[in-house]
């Protein structure tokens, strides 16, 4: 499986691509600029050499070319890529790991795009592919160390279900990573805020701190089996009336 990584120049995209070559995926970085995605590319074949990464160079549509397609843009710069390649994306599941983020002073501070999250609002620009929200807490200087697993949890939401399962299969690839079921699309306005929590943590403690959930089964694999969705009528206070 061939997967393109949208603005996979940046320190979380190639850290990503590189992992996924290590573990057996084709990987596209892709950039608005070609040229720039082949530096990125001949940096980490230089920087692993040891390795075979089956990673090539292109710009966002090449990338977006791929079986499945990882935006790793900033958050302001995603919906307008998405929607650039559009055509591309069509059908496919798109991973989004873009925060919508800022910094005023030392504090990093959550945003609420429009549709509440950036991976909601790439579903939006562009309906008929199957975007996933995932990889948002992983720091990519970990992430990048393919020398060291990442001991972390992944959350992963999409209101696509075979999205979910592929996603999960690709995280549950990655050494000592743990996928987790997180629900539909609407959960990556909560994951997306969150990651400013982890990294005002990283600040004030002078380390970068990964997810880890306690509570669940020892063994995870696949989707949970959940029971069939009921609808839910949920009334003007936001609380719910019980299954209709
Ligand atoms: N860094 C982390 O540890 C980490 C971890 C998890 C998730 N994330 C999320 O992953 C995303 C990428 O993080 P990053 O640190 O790699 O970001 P970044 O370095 O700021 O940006 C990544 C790449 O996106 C492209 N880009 C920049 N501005 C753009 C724009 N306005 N429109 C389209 N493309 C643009 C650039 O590539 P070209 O110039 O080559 O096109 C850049 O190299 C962010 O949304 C972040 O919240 C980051």
């Amino acid at each position: 499986m061939k997967i393109g990584i949208l603005g996979g120049t940046g320190p979380a995209g190639s850290a990503l691509a590189a992992r996924l070559a290590d573990i057996g995926y084709d990987v596209v970085i892709g950039s608005r600029s070609e040229e720039r995605a082949k530096e990125k590319v001949d940096e980490l074949l230089e920087q692993w050499p040891g390795r075979t990464l089956a990673i090539e160079a292109g710009d966002n549509a090449a990338a977006a070319s791929a079986d499945v397609v990882v935006v790793a843009t900033p958050w302001d710069g995603a919906t307008q890529t998405a929607a650039t390649v559009r055509e591309q994306l069509a059908g496919k599941v798109v991973i989004s790991m873009a925060n919508a983020l800022t910094r005023i002073g030392k504090e990093f501070q959550p945003l609420v795009p429009p549709r509440g999250s950036v991976a909601a609002s790439i579903q939006a620009v562009v309906p008929d592919c199957k975007v996933v929200g995932a990889f948002h807490h992983v720091p990519a200087k970990e992430l990048g160390d393919l020398d060291h697993p990442i001991e972390t949890d992944v959350l992963i939401c999409s209101d696509h279900e075979e999205a979910t399962a592929l996603t999960i299969d690709i995280v549950q690839a990655i050494p000592n990573m743990r996928p987790l079921d997180a629900g539909e699309l609407s959960q990556s306005t909560p994951i997306e805020s969150f990651t400013s929590v982890l990294l005002q943590l990283n600040v004030r403690y002078k380390t970068r701190v990964a997810v880890k959930f306690n509570g669940l089964p020892d063994s995870l694999t696949g989707l949970p089996k959940k029971p069939p969705r009921a609808s839910v009528a949920v009334d003007r206070d936001g609380q719910g009336n019980g299954a209709t």
